[in-house]
């Protein structure tokens, strides 16, 4: 078989590009993986021991060995043994890199060059605490990724050059090995191979994130403590609510949801009487009505923790349903073991408040910090978030309500969202969420968030009015957009008296609102194959061998569209490598004036009104409001959707497929850009795509030429003779 070009079109060749894969049996029980006479996957040992220091590879008389193809390009491997703790260990010839198993940036770096550590949450640590989505799938660079079926504790080791392994808790094992649907089509951006094809296989076998309510999307402002920090005549947490509303409202800022972290309710440390604190939320029934009206949602913080002195602790503790023998120190308060089908409905029931008064959605915070036995982390976090799903789920449908949580394994991203925990106010925290953001794509979850500014901040002025813009930058273009303010980092009140970040708030969260259409497109993408909106350079540049598209943290690729370099340090510029394959040019996307040749780099300066983004040659970019969240200062608000359009006669046809709809339901229409050099002719086809309320802009050379539906609608989607921009 042999290797297809890049550059042929990859749907007219699918049907000779059949893979032909074949698992052999090594004499030392390793498994191996060929196309033809290559050796694509070495699973140089199967290993079993009594304890996870002790294995070594598996023998006939103790463990029993099954593989096979369930699809061309997928092998299940099962492992039953007599032994306690089985894994394996993947070896590769070049200098592979490895991806994938925890969302967490170790060494401020996208692959695990040098770690190994277990699959749970990793606590604090540089940059941030508690970035802890993680799933039992990880992805080499020489073409496939290995996903092991497990909730069990285990661990994953990649401190040997060029090896990968792991080893759960368990007598057996399932997992498999994924290979590009296409033979050898590594170096192809599309799904039909390379990784791509590689995590929409894996998140078959596992789960994929649901579409969330438009409103999931942010801009969501919240406070780690409403009870605090009164301005003016407020004097309860519902008015300081109100008064972050107000501002917004006055600045023109858009929001779409806000939410209570705690305290917001009675009892130890305001959790546990699944209430809200009347001192402070007089009427809570009403406060979340008038929120709804306002336009926005709101949600509440919970955990799987019961603090003495409460409801959730008495009961729990009358029932039996504390883990035994485990009393976590400190102010934690211990946890429900929700293998128990008794604890689990109650804790289910008692939620089930939440929702009943207007609640839309949960921020599920801790489950990875002390309160469960380590080795029932992954376990007990899965069974939470299923239960605070269907709890949801039962008042307001999927798709109805946005739930994020900084702890959730591999097939919880069906039940919910991410953020990624409590990073440090301070370009080191910026530059690790950034890197977390790409990671957390690579094990697919996809709707990911970072605290703007971080959560975790050191007195006066922190994060710096520097530092947060740059931060509210970077939250612009990714999938949620969330800002934490309140107790003195409220951008409106001093010591933020410098009216620049307010500007940077405003200017950013609103260019957030207006990408919502391509950025729900996208997530309505992930929804159906797993892939993610913030992309690792590799997965759209499969092709480049220049390391910085394998290795680069702080650069991403926001769809297929956008090249996104968020600056991360101190000072106003940045390097920048333009990848190749994606596009031959990039063009610099808010002034529309400089191009950049791919495979090229360079050095780009950036003040606060602006960031380093990039898009490419020929692409189609849906924006624009569709979406009225809380801006009912607009009369008679009507959606209005903005087509804009970079053709270049050197891209014949490109496409983008639009999603219109809210939650899961909605169309997709196929969006196609055509060029025609000879004949100097440039058309957009809309797929069927009704034109009310949209606006087309065609940006050229001569400047962007804005066609509305009427325009539209007399003279076609047509435009003649024109010089392309690029
Ligand atoms: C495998 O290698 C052998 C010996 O080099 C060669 O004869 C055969 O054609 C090769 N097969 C394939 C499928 O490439
Ligand atoms: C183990 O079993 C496999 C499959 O039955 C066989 O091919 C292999 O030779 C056996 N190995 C040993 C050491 O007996
Ligand atoms: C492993 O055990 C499971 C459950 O008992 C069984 O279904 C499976 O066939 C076994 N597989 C092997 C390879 O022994
Ligand atoms: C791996 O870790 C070791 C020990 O901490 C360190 O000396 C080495 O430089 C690291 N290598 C890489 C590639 O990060
Ligand atoms: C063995 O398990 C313990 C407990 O989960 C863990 O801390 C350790 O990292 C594991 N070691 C290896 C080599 O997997
Ligand atoms: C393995 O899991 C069991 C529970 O299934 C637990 O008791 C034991 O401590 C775990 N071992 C390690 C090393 O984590
Ligand atoms: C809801 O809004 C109305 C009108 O602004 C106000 O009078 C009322 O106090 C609000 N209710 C709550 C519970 O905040
Ligand atoms: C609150 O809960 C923590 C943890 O459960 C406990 O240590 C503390 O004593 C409790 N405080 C009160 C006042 O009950
Ligand atoms: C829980 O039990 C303690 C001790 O009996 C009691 O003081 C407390 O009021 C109870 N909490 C609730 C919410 O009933
Ligand atoms: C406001 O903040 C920006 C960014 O840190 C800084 O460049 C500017 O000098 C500040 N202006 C004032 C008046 O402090
Ligand atoms: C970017 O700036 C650095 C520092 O001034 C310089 O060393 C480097 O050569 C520049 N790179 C490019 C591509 O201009």
């Amino acid at each position: 078989m042999g290797k297809l070009s890049a550059l042929l079109s990859l749907s007219a060749f699918t049907p000779f590009a059949l893979c032909n894969y074949e698992i052999v049996r090594t004499p030392s029980n390793g498994l191996r993986i060929l196309d033809g006479n290559t050796t694509l996957v070495d699973n140089a040992a199967i290993l079993a021991g009594g304890q996870n220091t002790t294995v070594s590879p598996i023998d006939n008389s103790t463990s029993s060995l099954a593989y096979n193809f369930i699809t061309p390009s997928v092998a299940k491997i099962t492992i039953n043994s007599s032994y306690a703790f089985i894994g394996a260990k993947f070896s590769s010839a070049s200098n592979a890199h490895f991806f994938g198993v925890w969302e967490y940036p170790f060494n401020n770096r996208i692959d695990n060059r040098n770690v190994s550590f277990d699959l749970k949450g990793v606590g604090n640590n540089v940059g941030i605490n508690w970035a802890n989505a993680r799933a039992p799938f990880f992805m080499s660079s020489d073409g496939y990724g290995v996903y092991t079926d497990t909730l069990k504790m285990g661990s994953y080791d990649f401190a040997t050059p060029n090896e990968a392994q792991f080893i759960f808790n368990s007598s057996s094992l399932v997992y498999y090995i994924i290979l590009p649907k296409e033979s050898q089509t590594l170096t192809q951006a599309s799904t039909e191979g390379g990784l791509k094809s590689v995590i929409e296989q894996y998140t078959a076998l596992s789960a994929r994130s649901e579409m969330p309510p438009t409103s999931g999307f942010g801009p969501t402002y919240w406070s780690d403590d409403f009870t605090r920090d009164f301005h003016g005549d407020v004097s309860n947490a519902a008015e300081n609510i109100q008064d972050v509303v107000n501002h917004l409202y006055y600045n023109r800022i858009r929001a779409t949801s806000t939410f209570a972290d705690r305290p917001y309710g009675t009892g130890n440390q305001s959790w546990g009487n699944f209430d809200f604190n009347p001192v402070q939320y007089p009427d809570p029934e009403g406060f979340i009505g008038n929120l709804t009206d306002y336009g926005f949602d709101f949600q509440v913080w919970i955990a799987n923790r019961a603090q003495i002195g409460t409801k959730l602790y008495n009961d729990s503790l009358e029932n039996g349903w504390l883990f035994p023998d485990f009393h976590p120190l400190g102010g934690l308060g211990e946890a429900l073991d929700l293998n128990i089908p008794e604890a689990y409905r109650y804790f289910e029931e008692q939620l089930a408040y939440f929702p009943r008064i207007g609640v839309r959605g949960y921020k599920i915070d801790r489950g990875e910090e002390g309160e469960v036995p380590v080795y029932a982390q992954n376990e007990q976090m899965s069974l939470f978030t299923a239960l605070a799903y269907q709890t949801m789920v039962s008042k307001f449908g999927k798709s109805g309500f946005y739930t994020f949580a900084r702890s959730a394994v591999d097939r919880s991203r069906a039940h919910t969202h991410i953020w990624n925990g409590d990073s440090h106010a301070d370009f080191t925290g910026l530059a690790y969420s950034v890197a977390s953001g790409i990671r957390a794509g690579l094990i697919s979850f996809g709707l990911w968030g970072s605290d703007t500014g971080g959560y975790t901040r050191a007195g006066e002025l922190s994060p710096s009015p520097l530092t947060w813009g740059r931060w509210m930058w970077f939250s612009a273009l990714s999938p949620v957009y969330e800002l934490m303010l309140g107790t003195n980092h409220t951008p409106w009140y001093p010591p933020y008296d410098n009216t620049s970040t307010l500007d940077v708030m405003k200017q950013t969260a609103n260019l957030h609102a207006d990408l919502t259409p391509f950025i729900k497109s996208y997530a309505y993408q992930s929804s159906k194959t797993g892939l993610p909106i913030m992309r690792a350079l590799f997965l759209e540049a499969p092709a480049d061998t220049n390391s910085v598209v394998w290795e680069s943290g702080d650069s991403y690729f926001f769809g297929e569209e956008f090249l996104v370099a968020p600056i991360v340090t101190e000072g106003n510029v940045r390097s920048v490598y333009f990848p190749t394959g994606p596009s031959a040019k990039y063009l610099e996307y808010f002034e529309k004036k400089t191009i950049y040749d791919a495979g090229t780099t360079a050095n780009v300066t950036a003040d606060l009104t602006s960031m380093p983004v990039f898009v490419k040659q020929g692409a189609i970019v849906p924006r624009g409001d569709i979406f009225q969240g809380n801006a009912k200062w607009i009369e008679d608000w009507t959606p209005k959707l903005r087509m804009e359009l970079f053709p270049s006669y050197d891209v014949p046809v490109s496409t983008f497929k639009y999603y219109d709809g809210e939650g899961s339901e909605g169309t997709e229409y196929l969006i196609t850009l055509t060029t025609d050099k000879a004949k100097q002719i440039i058309q957009l086809d809309l797929g069927g795509l009704k034109t009310e309320g949209l606006e087309i802009v065609w940006y050229l050379r001569s400047g962007s030429r804005i066609m509305t539906e009427k325009q539209a609608l007399e003279q076609g989607l047509v435009v003649n003779g024109a010089e392309t921009l690029f």
